[in-house]
């Protein structure tokens, strides 16, 4: 759910106390001023460490809030507002950070984070730094949300991912925001492993499935199918004041170098033109080949994160140590990271990988002995 006007509301009234004390923080550029502020003492960010000379600086010279802030931050987080058809974006310097600032900072001790029990270990920090209560619902179950949003006291933030990292599965997101409607809570959306590949150029599963307007924030990380590194937090205009005001590691952290924003707004643009149909293609294949590998049993996933499944650790580390061997690197994910008989060969499809590989993946995965 939208917060409703009484929370952004809240956001606000917070936002004016600050600027009251006069303590309000609002992003400023320094470009083409006289420096005494930075934290470049050597001026090494002003020149190319590889002798090339540049116009921009290489690094950030200090946080968004002191000398950080660019042009071309400005630009990227207007191109990812529209990008995603939100208000408004705030790039941090990865997703580990936007994750544990944006959950850290909008709930306190009497609010409630429900939580898939998958939930990835940064918005897992990131409750826990919040002081809120946290109650967990199976994984995926919405009738077991539900039951726990009954139980949930305070703001209710009910927090998924789109696209679970180790399962390869979607959230039912429209479910979900209709049960997070129904119970005034607000709804947050990891989309790491969904941005880039899911939607029609990218966007993720939230635009995909028009449900811009239900969901509080979305995160959206670049290290993965962008190539890059950092990562944006998406909402309303209110939110991202807030966050600029009251998110530690937005605030506390030197930001990314210029240039790594101009390559990430560089990658939005790239990405509506990025051959996701080879991808769905290969995808495809890959569930198609399996059904005749009856070896081992393989997740029931349609997107790009398939596995294998390999109950043991012992089992599962020899299977990826055999594929090691063959040339073919595939990360084998143990208990406790997954439910012990649940361990597994990970096993992530790209664009750029070939049919004859995955049959050779699949071959030597059936000559694989115990
Ligand atoms: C679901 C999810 N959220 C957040 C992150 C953290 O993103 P980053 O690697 O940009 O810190 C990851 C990374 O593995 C992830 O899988």
């Amino acid at each position: 759910m939208k917060p409703s006007h009484t929370f952004e509301a809240a956001l606000q009234r917070k936002l004016e106390e600050r600027k009251e004390q006069g303590l309000y923080r609002s992003l400023v550029c320094s470009n083409g001023l006289i420096d005494f502020a930075s934290n470049d003492y050597l001026g090494f960010a002003r020149q190319s460490i590889l002798g090339k000379g540049s116009s921009n600086l290489q690094g950030a010279t200090g946080s968004r809030l002191i000398s950080g802030h660019s042009p071309e931050a400005e630009r990227a987080e207007k191109k990812i507002a529209s990008f995603h058809r939100t208000q408004a974006a705030l790039i941090f310097n990865s997703g580990y950070m936007a994750n544990i600032g944006l959950c850290s900072a909008i709930a306190g001790k009497n609010d409630t984070f429900v939580c898939d029990e998958l939930l990835h270990a940064s918005l897992i920090d990131g409750i826990r730094l919040s002081f809120a209560k946290r109650l967990k619902f199976k994984h995926n179950a919405v009738a077991d949300l539900e039951q726990k949003l009954k139980k949930a006291k305070g703001n209710k933030f009910v927090v998924v991912e789109s696209l679970y990292s180790m399962d390869g599965d979607e959230a039912p997101l429209k479910e979900m925001a209709e049960v997070c409607e129904q119970h005034k809570a607000y709804l947050i959306v990891d989309e790491a492993h969904a941005t880039g590949v899911w939607g029609e150029q990218g966007e993720g599963l939230v635009c995909q499935l028009r449900l811009e307007e239900k969901v509080f924030a979305a995160i959206y990380t670049f290290g993965k199918a962008l190539g890059l590194h950092g990562a944006a937090i998406t909402g309303s205009e209110t939110l991202r004041n807030y966050l600029i005001n009251f998110a530690r590691p937005f605030i506390y952290a030197t930001a990314l170098p210029p240039h790594t924003y101009s390559q990430i707004e560089a990658a939005y643009h790239r990405l509506p033109s990025a051959n996701r149909e080879r991808l769905v293609e290969l995808i495809a294949y890959f569930s198609q080949a399996t059904q005749a590998c009856h070896r081992f049993s393989f997740l029931k996933s349609r997107s790009q994160i398939q596995g294998v499944v390999v109950p043991g650790n012992k089992q599962a580390k020899a299977l990826a140590d055999h594929l090691f061997q063959k040339g073919i690197y595939a990360k084998a994910i143990l208990s406790p990271t997954v439910p012990a008989g649940q361990e597994r060969i990970r096993i992530c499809l790209h664009n750029f990988n070939t049919q004859s590989e995955i049959d050779f993946l699949l071959r030597e995965i059936k000559n694989f002995k115990e």
